[in-house]
């Protein structure tokens, strides 16, 4: 274990946020943010209605040496005051991946010091412990625009993948829920604030899976049954619009409700002796104030501490990065410079992968 506090620079690029951040770790395990830069290329993609590889590695290119230093200037330190540095090295569009992880190498080297490459995926789930203490073991649930998963949490680098989703993410799920309605990207955020005007019970949508054993979520279906309904209306009136947006929300947080009970008790079964565990929630999907809602009722009812980090460091950001290198560095880990990016990259690499996984995009 570092007897010192170390200061680790994190490196983000594996999808459309480029971003990098400086934490503080010390020795007895507290963590702080010295500085947390983002960068949204939101704006950049929105007229794809979703992210284009190429558009995301060209704007990384540009804008990580900026913010890197922006990160160094803003925790008032010097490259040589730093203990390591960390890259997100996957799961990832490659092309950014290669920017952020190459870019990492090249600065470790020069300033001689340790580099670590990252799983993004430990970044969102080690994150409660930036904050606080959150001891393992602990149920992490990711809902992002790539990813739907359950994550049995054992300890850093020690993972059980739990239940994921054998289509689409759920993120996917809003954003395509929303371009069927003529709403923009990223549809979440759009989808949400329609839905409060919206008749919840008007539209009778599938809960995919729902009562089903085990924890795997399945979207697709979801989003075909919009289209249906979308199709077989005369006039997609606002009105339509905010029913099918309530009615979607409603369908998605029983869902989540039955397929969390069940993950909880997956969890218990696994790790009995954990009396009030914690039930953390991440990825940008946990910004939906109903599904927190439904999180909140549910995690009561099951003996768990919900955990949902702030917004801003739910979605990709780089102090998470920053974290999870921190976390494995105390532990003695680092990596040689011949470490390479995988687009592909599973938390949990012993389970095999679910059966019938049909998404093959961005950060599967
Ligand atoms: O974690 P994130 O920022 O990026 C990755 O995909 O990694 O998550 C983005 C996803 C998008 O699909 C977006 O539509 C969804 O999170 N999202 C939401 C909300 N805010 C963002 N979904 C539902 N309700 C929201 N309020
Ligand atoms: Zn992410």
């Amino acid at each position: 274990m570092a007897a010192a506090p170390t200061l680790i620079l994190g490196l983000e690029t594996s999808c459309d946020e480029t971003a990098a951040a400086v934490v503080r770790r010390e020795a007895d395990g507290r963590g702080a943010i010295l500085s947390n830069v983002v960068l949204s290329q939101v704006k950049d993609h929105a007229p794809y209605g979703g992210v284009v590889p190429e558009v995301a590695a060209r704007a990384h290119i540009r804008h990580l040496g900026a913010l890197a230093r922006q990160a160094l200037d803003e925790a008032g330190l010097q490259a040589a005051d730093l203990s390591a540095v960390a890259a997100t090295a996957g799961p990832g569009l490659m092309g950014g991946l290669l920017v952020g992880h190459t870019f990492g190498k090249g600065f470790a080297l020069a300033q001689n010091l340790p580099f670590i490459a990252v799983n993004h995926l430990e970044g969102h789930a080690l994150t409660p412990r930036l904050l606080g203490p959150c001891p393992f073991p602990y149920l992490l649930l990711l809902i992002s625009g790539g990813h739907t998963q359950f994550q049995l949490v054992k300890g850093v680098g020690d993972y059980t993948r739990l239940g994921t989703t054998i289509d689409d993410a759920l993120g996917e799920a809003f954003d395509k829920t929303a371009k069927l309605l003529g709403l923009g990207y990223p549809g979440g955020p759009q989808v949400e604030a329609l839905a409060k005007s919206g008749d919840n019970t008007r539209f009778d949508l599938p809960r995919p899976l729902k009562g089903r054993a085990g924890c795997d979520f399945s979207f697709s279906g979801l989003k075909t049954a919009v289209r249906e309904i979308v199709q077989a209306q005369d006039a997609v009136t606002d009105q339509v619009r905010a029913d099918i947006c309530a009615s979607f929300e409603r369908a998605v947080s029983e869902t989540l409700a039955d397929r969390t009970r069940r993950a909880m008790a997956m969890f218990r079964e696994a790790c009995p002796e954990a009396a009030t565990p914690a039930f953390v929630v991440a990825g940008g999907v946990a910004a939906n104030a109903r599904l927190r809602a439904t999180f909140t009722e549910v995690a009561a009812a099951q003996g768990f501490s919900l955990m949902v980090p702030p917004f801003h460091l739910c979605t990709d950001n780089a102090a998470m990065i920053a974290w999870a290198g921190a976390e494995r560095l105390a532990l003695g880990f680092s990596d040689g410079l011949d470490v390479a990016a995988r687009a592909r990259w599973p938390l949990d690499t012993v389970s095999p992968p679910a059966v019938g996984r049909g998404r093959l995009g961005a950060k599967a």
